[in-house]
């Protein structure tokens, strides 16, 4: 398999929401091909943050991919309406529900590609039988909930054994990292072999966002030489 460019995804989960339609424009305008939407539910993650109403609401404001990140008990009550918003990705997390391969059947059959996430104490070996499934894995890095935690290494060794699987049955899903990922840690994202890197609170902290992806590219550069 070819060597894929690992992509940075912002979460506006760290934007102020007071301005969300500007943090979306400031995203566009970043170089980056992902929004990552962080819906949390105050019940599978003590936060809640924002349903499909906004994601509906902003959709029309970005032709980025959007990359919805459902942090949410029983995920199938609501996967029409997010489809419905416009979401591109929808990924529901492995501890959410029992279900699990008829619910990744049932986005891919709105014509959504259907990711899965794992939260830190989660293996790899409990999503092994449906990984042919998936078009996204999304390892999370910190105890889903919250922006601004520090990433959690031993979590990445699970990005190199997802690889190693997806070569050997020559699956294709994308591998995705949440949480903590930041100009210290993308280094060891990428050598770790991850597709995409999420970052909300490194990207929104930062004034000057296009420079900002510029830095990470070339530490990415830097990484896989
Ligand atoms: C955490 C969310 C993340 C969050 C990452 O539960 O799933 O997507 O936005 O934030 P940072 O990059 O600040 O760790
Ligand atoms: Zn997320």
């Amino acid at each position: 398999m070819s060597k894929r460019r690992i992509e940075i995804a912002p979460s506006i989960l760290s934007a102020n929401f007071a301005f969300v339609g500007d943090a979306v424009n400031q995203i566009n305008e970043s170089g980056v091909p992902y929004v990552h939407l962080d819906v949390m539910d105050g019940s599978f993650v003590p936060p809640i943050t924002f349903g499909a109403k906004l994601i509906k609401d902003i959709r029309p404001l970005s032709d980025l991919i959007f990359d919805v990140h459902l942090m949410i008990d029983a995920p199938e009550r609501h996967i029409d309406e997010f489809a419905d918003a416009g979401a591109d990705i929808i990924t529901i997390h492995a501890e959410s529900t029992i279900h699990l391969s008829r619910l990744l059947s049932y986005i891919r059959s709105k014509g959504i590609k259907a990711g899965i996430s794992i939260v830190p104490s989660t293996p790899v070996s409990q999503i092994t039988p449906i990984l042919e499934l998936c078009d996204l894995v999304l390892v999370m890095t910190v105890n889903p909930g919250w922006g601004g935690q520090t990433l959690i290494q031993s979590c990445l060794d699970k990005v190199v054994e997802l690889k190693e699987i997806r070569e050997a049955e020559d699956y294709d899903f994308l591998i995705s990292v949440d949480g903590g990922v930041n100009a210290d840690t993308i280094q060891d994202v990428t050598t770790a072999g991850a597709d995409i890197a999420v970052m909300g609170s490194a990207f929104f902290r930062e004034s000057d966002k296009s420079a900002f992806i510029e830095k990470i590219n070339t530490l990415v550069d830097e990484s896989i030489r």
